[in-house]
């Protein structure tokens, strides 16, 4: 490899410095020869859309229980709510929530925090978000913590409903639900 670069040509020179910046962006550290055939392949692009999306398999998610995935750096919780879960969550008035707000970034932000602004699917039953306390970042805890039936942050004593929305506790914000989509009935698209 060596040899090779130092014999390489302007134009192979000037590939091999954009290539580096183009997997740099993508947050991918590479060194030495090993990554330089796989890199050669592929479209920059490709490479960095990939490293900004995650596809998760939902298959094997149950009713009632959560998944868990890290995603640019950050918990993620997809949660497949019980009938219950849902309906709790749809019985709740809004003038009742600390935070109104839908914080989804799939629908504009002014959109009222009802139960129908949070989820991903119409009936409710999948519902994701960052696991992050919008209090100082703490990971809550779920399947049903807090006064609420939905998460507890043990930092300081944020409740969260069954709809990730702030209920009670320093916390000023609802899990905020990041950019996601299905790509097919088993799969979750973050990104
Ligand atoms: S970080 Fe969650 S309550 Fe303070």
């Amino acid at each position: 490899m060596e040899n090779h670069v130092s014999h390489a040509d302007d134009h192979e020179g000037t590939r091999r410095d954009f290539l580096y910046y183009a997997t740099a962006g993508a947050g991918v550290v590479v060194t030495g020869a090993a990554v330089w055939p796989m890199i050669n392949q592929m479209n920059p692009s490709a490479d960095v859309q990939a490293a900004s999306t995650l596809r998760v398999d939902i298959s094997g998610v149950e009713v009632g229980s959560q998944l868990t995935v890290l995603f640019l750096g950050k918990p993620i919780f997809i949660r497949r709510r019980t009938e219950e879960e849902i309906e709790a969550a749809r019985q709740v008035e809004l003038a009742d929530l600390i935070d109104a707000g839908a914080e989804n970034a799939n629908i504009s932000g002014e959109a009222p925090a009802t139960d129908e602004n949070r989820t991903l699917d119409e009936n409710g039953e999948w519902l994701v978000m960052q696991g992050v306390c919008t209090h100082l970042g703490c990971v809550p805890l779920g399947d049903g913590a807090g006064d609420f039936g939905g998460w507890f942050c043990p930092c300081h004593g944020s409740h969260y409903d069954t709809a990730g929305r702030i209920r009670r506790g320093p916390a000023p914000r609802n899990l905020p639900v990041p950019v996601a989509e299905f790509a097919d009935e088993t799969t979750i698209l973050l990104g």
